[in-house]
């Protein structure tokens, strides 16, 4: 049997009966029945089932094969036969076929597997095995098993067919693909970076790009004209669902254009892709400026699938009299609110009072909701006797309301407020009551963003630095002109999420300093953080432009995986943790010593350093453990024992090398097995002062996903 000659297992077809075949794979599933063995043979072409049997195989072989195991690596050859009528198995594409098996070399065993990785019953007629909730870390920590499951295969083959598909789309526009560094100076992208020290400069530090924004301009600059890459990035921000610490963009610029060619380009681009997950997208898509965005869904990133779209009823009110609009409008605020179709059967009173008006809606930053169902004579609601008619018919005739339907709405001083609360709560009505269809895909284009948001001192930009405001005669001093200030940038929003952004560049040197100045940066900041980049702009810099699109998010909704982290062949975890390599680790103190790291921040205190006076406090501070008075007394007796085995072990170690651990230590929360509860947890002794327990365990906010 030679390697060179094997066939692919899921590409057998009965043309192939009577042929004989050398496969290769691992053992998916096996069925013993004492004399006859049958395996589910897989590779990654697909599944095959073998027949071990003393009509056909050797005995010698049918011994070996009585050792195989699941995950066993195998080479055998035998002979493609159709099988018996009523033993088809449509659950495979190989399944009106069998493999009767001549030969067979285990290549490698494979020890008791973690979790189950088949995904396909050896039975006919049952087509899907059950899906056995596997953790996630585990899952993770045991990435090389679980890529061996058809399902992660076919992500990752679909994530490189996506990938070529974007490759062979730019080459054909004109565009190059080109390198940029990976050790480089901080991009800012409004995230923190990762810094990398260096050996040669100690004491110095590279940081791991958060985009390659700089060095394409620097290409543009550079003549290249049209680039692109297909490039990992490196953010040290806030965990969140779709977010990990290194992501991979397709980023790409270009010199004379406007952001119609940016427009054009990236909807043809989408649409291949798409197209890769058997998805076609409207063409074109539909574009809209950031303030109707947030007017009409209150988000950044509407999500297009379903209406409750928002109007304004700001001037219905303008004379009202009842008291809490009157108040809003007299600070100047707005009043919002949207029509839920036909729902009032599903929003009973009680609902929409207990639950929404006073929990869900507070819950979204607003003081309250008011809210109307839509009955035969007119508005049924607790506060609508408080409107005058003519209030009432405009709000008919405004939300184009028709018996059965409910309308909501939120008033505030704060129109940013009215609009975040509103669009938390028409997301969180679509879920409740079904709205989002399945299957839709609803692209679109959001323009005309702010330049620049309020900070505390001052402001900040929006995108970044870089970006294109609509016009250039504003004075970088003046906030309040700073921050009607609109930008020449764009996002790609699918079903409410963003899946790529990019803007009109600055290609002005003067213009590009006013942006800096208007943010805060004194000379010598700009100077020792950006010189390079302003420099670049004094020689002939052409107008350009550019996008750059999150590949993990775009190949998961492809896809329609729960989670980017499906998409990416070895991910961190929900926590930026790798639990396969355990990353982030310590590293030998020689290593820092080398690097000039050992006392890098010398008398400058770290964090929760005030609390470190006290060792009861700085104790309590890092394991954000309370410590009552009561218990301080234990806990110093403790501490007391502690430091005098310590001084113990010192005074034994003479003139050696001092000891850096006095066990081998090891994270048991990291290790996938089933947590244990504490007798004394059991027994309510643990847990007594805790605020909130629930199963043995103390309840603490919830910070992650
Ligand atoms: P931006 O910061 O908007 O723009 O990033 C572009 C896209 O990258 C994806 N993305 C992420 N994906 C996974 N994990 C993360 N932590 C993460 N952060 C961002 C998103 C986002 O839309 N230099 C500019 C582009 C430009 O101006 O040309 C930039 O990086 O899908």
């Amino acid at each position: 049997m030679e390697f060179c000659d094997r066939s692919p297992c899921g590409h057998l077809t009965l043309s192939d009966a009577g042929k004989e075949v050398t496969l290769a794979g691992w053992v998916d599933a096996l069925r013993d029945h004492g004399e006859v063995l049958f395996i589910h043979l897989r590779d990654r072409s697909g599944i095959v089932q073998v027949v071990f049997t003393p009509e056909s195989t050797p005995q010698t072989i049918c011994a070996r094969a009585g050792l195989l195991k699941s995950e066993f690596c195998i080479l055998l050859s035998g002979r493609v036969v159709k099988r018996a009528e009523g033993t088809e198995n449509p659950g495979i594409s190989t399944g009106d076929l069998e493999v009767l098996a001549k030969d067979l070399t285990i290549l490698n065993r494979a020890d008791p597997l973690p979790f189950q990785i088949s995904e396909k019953s050896m039975m006919a007629g049952a087509a899907v095995k059950r899906e056995e909730a596997v953790a996630e870390d585990l899952r993770l920590q045991y990435r090389y098993l679980d890529l061996r499951r058809p399902r992660m295969q076919e992500h990752l083959i679909k994530r490189h067919r996506i990938v070529k598909a974007i490759r062979d789309t730019l080459d054909g526009r004109g565009f190059i693909e080109i390198e940029t560094p990976m050790l480089t100076k901080s991009t800012p992208e409004g995230a923190r970076d990762y810094l990398v020290p260096s050996r040669h400069y100690p004491r110095n530090f590279y940081a791991l790009p958060q985009s390659p924004q700089l060095f394409k301009q620097l290409l543009m600059v550079g003549g290249m004209e049209r680039y692109f890459q297909i490039v990992r990035c490196f953010r040290d921000e806030d965990l969140r669902p779709n977010r990990q610490p290194e992501f991979t963009q397709l980023d790409l610029e270009a010199s004379f254009i406007d952001e119609e060619f940016i427009y054009s380009l990236l909807e043809e681009l989408t649409a291949r892709m798409f197209e890769i997950g058997g998805i076609r997208l409207p063409r074109h898509f539909p574009r809209m400026t950031w303030t109707e965005a947030m007017n009409s869904t209150g988000s950044d990133k509407p999500d297009l699938r379903f209406g409750l779209t928002f109007k304004d009823a700001t001037d219905i009110f303008a004379g009202t009299k009842y008291g809490i609009f009157k108040q809003v409008l007299a600070r100047g605020g707005c009043i919002k609110g949207m029509n839920v179709k036909g729902q009032s059967e599903r929003l009973s009173k009680n609902v929409l009072q207990n639950e929404y008006a006073k929990e869900i809606v507070p819950g979204f930053g607003a003081k309250g909701m008011t809210w109307m169902r839509v009955v035969d004579g007119g508005l049924e609601s607790n506060i609508v006797q408080f409107f005058s008619d003519s209030e009432r018919n405009e709000i008919l005739g405004r939300f184009e309301a028709e018996k059965g339907d409910v309308i909501l709405m939120i008033a505030d001083p704060s129109w940013s407020l009215v609009c975040s609360a509103l669009g938390q709560l028409r997301l969180h009505l679509a879920e409740r009551l079904d709205l989002i269809p399945a299957d839709a895909f609803c692209p679109l284009w959001v323009t005309d963003f702010p330049l620049f948001e309020a900070a505390e001192k001052g402001v900040t930009s929006s995108h970044h630095p870089f970006t294109m405001p609509d016009r250039t005669d504003f004075d970088p001093e003046n906030r309040d002109e700073l921050l009607s200030l609109r930008s020449r940038a764009y996002d790609l929003v699918v079903n409410g999420e963003e899946l790529g952004g990019g803007s009109i560049r600055i290609n002005d040197r003067n213009l590009q300093n006013r942006i800096f100045k208007a943010l805060g940066l004194s000379e010598s900041e700009v100077e020792e953080k950006f010189g390079f980049f302003l420099r670049a702009l004094e020689y002939g810099a052409p107008p350009h432009g550019g996008i750059a699109l999150g590949i993990d998010r775009v190949v998961a909704m492809i896809l329609g995986t729960s989670s980017i982290r499906e998409v990416i062949a070895f991910p961190k975890n929900r926590s930026a943790f790798c639990p396969l390599t355990q990353a982030p680790s310590s590293v030998a103190v020689e290593q820092l010593a080398e690097l000039g790291l050992l006392d890098l921040g010398g008398a400058q205190p770290f964090p929760g350093a005030k609390e470190q006076q006290d060792l009861i406090d700085s104790l309590s501070w890092v394991s954000r453990i309370r410590i009552e008075a009561q218990e301080r007394p234990a806990i110093a007796a403790a501490i007391d024992d502690a430091k005098a085995s310590a001084e113990l072990i010192n005074s034994r170690c003479g003139e050696e090398e001092p000891m850096f651990s006095v066990a081998p230590v090891a994270n048991r929360t990291r290790r996938g097995t089933e947590p244990r509860v504490s007798r004394l947890a059991e027994t309510g002794e643990l847990l007594k002062n805790s605020p909130f327990t629930k199963g043995g365990y103390f309840k603490v906010a919830s910070i992650l996903e």
